[in-house]
């Protein structure tokens, strides 16, 4: 199992040996031996790069070294493995090279290459591992834009994350909602998800305004499966198709259920535009079993956004605003629109615990429709347990 095979890999507490180190120091110290500029040294591809400064540990078919060679415990990843590979964007690599493995978090193990290798040579060597577990097959990591509140996402995820609505007071009533979504990648492009939604929410015990008391009710519980149909990174687009079965498993009574089965397809689209701005996007249709109980809807959702790391290859920010458009396909309805304008922020060092806020916000047809401020907590269960790499 993935699970177990990357939680394993990332769990283990390195064992330090003096081995160890005698080889990291040996191969960071041996390539800065090289009078920087000479024209070797700027000739080298990255393949020799590879070979003379990483072969130590990481083997030289870029499996990894067994760990009597190395000398340490820490299990090495396997570079040919496009499921592995494919994730990480090239410039994180790039970072990690650079930086070494604690400052993403990572095993002391991986030594840092800072003043032993020029930028140049650490974009040649990553181009170089990368390139051996390149399969165009697997959408890579550089489409892994940040999760907006709302909008889904093109990028298939391996994720668990925990979102949470305030909603304003409607007729002087408080109702909170929650939600629990887990996805998880199969095969090469494709993705299923399951979505269970909760809510609290304040009633009257009798007549109003009296006394109140509150409920907690299940939501309309979902499950859906993703397929990644084209991807292009010097495009930089990717584009998703996917289906979702909304289960009438929610409360009516409390506004948390339609009461039916709901079809929803859609399609999700992302789109890398220069200076870490993107752009993403969803379009779809709800499409109720029951029409008596709810109408068909369409409806469309827009992104703009940008990644900003204040420190080179430090937390991330991103801020983003969604734009949404829904409208149910019956006559006379109009169309609504909210804003969501939103920050996601990554939480730890390795990046793969990151925290959104924002406040979804009416724009038009306000009556009756609150402002929410909705949060999430997501944990990336592919890069490790909950409380590695902090
Ligand atoms: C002294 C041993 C050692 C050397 C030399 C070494 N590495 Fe590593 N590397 C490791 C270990 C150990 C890990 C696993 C870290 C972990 O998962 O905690 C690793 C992991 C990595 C990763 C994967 C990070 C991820 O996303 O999981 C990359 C990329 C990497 N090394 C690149 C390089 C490059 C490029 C070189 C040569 C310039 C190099 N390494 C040289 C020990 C080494």
């Amino acid at each position: 199992m993935l699970v177990a095979r990357r939680t394993v890999f990332r769990c283990r507490r390195p064992v330090r040996t003096v081995f160890v180190t005698v080889i990291a120091l040996a191969v960071a110290a041996a390539p800065a031996a090289l009078p920087a500029g000479t024209p070797e040294e700027a000739s080298r591809t990255g393949h020799q790069i590879f070979l003379q400064t990483c072969v130590a540990c990481h083997g030289a078919d870029g499996k990894g070294q067994s760990r009597s060679r190395v000398g340490f415990e820490d299990p090495l990843p396997d570079f040919t493995d496009p499921d592995f590979s494919s994730r990480e964007p090239h410039a994180d690599w790039v970072g990690i090279a650079l930086n070494g493995g604690p400052s993403k978090g990572f095993s002391e193990n991986m030594p840092s290459f800072r003043g032993a290798l020029t930028m140049e040579e650490l974009d040649l060597v990553v181009g170089y591992i990368k390139s051996l577990g390149h399969d165009p097959a697997w959408p890579p990591g550089e489409f892994n834009l940040p999760r907006p509140l709302v909008t889904s996402k093109a990028y298939l995820e391996d994720e668990i994350v925990f979102s949470a609505t305030v909603n304003e007071a409607a007729y002087g009533l408080s109702s909170f909602g929650g939600k629990i979504v887990y996805e998880q990648r199969f095969g090469t492009r494709n993705m299923w998800e399951v979505v269970l939604p909760f809510g609290w929410s304040e009633r009257y015990t009798g007549f109003e305004p009296g006394p109140t008391e509150w409920g907690a009710n299940l939501g309309d519980a979902a499950v859906a499966v993703k397929r990644a149909f084209y991807h292009n990174l010097k495009k930089g687009s990717i584009l998703s198709g996917a289906a979702e079965l909304i289960l009438p498993t929610g409360d009516r009574a409390s506004g948390l259920g339609k009461g039916t089965f709901i079809f929803e397809p859609f399609l999700a689209y992302g789109q890398l535009l220069p200076a870490d701005f993107f752009l993403q996007a969803q379009a779809g249709m709800e499409i109720p079993f029951q029409t008596s109980k709810a109408s068909n809807e369409a409806f469309l959702r827009l992104v703009l956004g940008r990644s900003i790391n204040f420190k080179p290859w430090g937390r991330t920010w991103s801020p983003m605003v969604e734009l949404l458009a829904a409208k149910e396909l019956v006559s006379g309805e109009k169309v609504l629109f909210d804003v969501v304008p939103q920050i996601q922020v990554t939480v730890n060092k390795r990046q793969h615990i990151r925290f959104n806020i924002g406040v979804r916000m009416p724009v038009n047809e306000t009556s009756g429709r609150n402002f929410a401020v909705i949060a999430y907590l997501l944990w990336d269960w592919f890069d490790g347990a909950f409380f590695d790499g902090w």
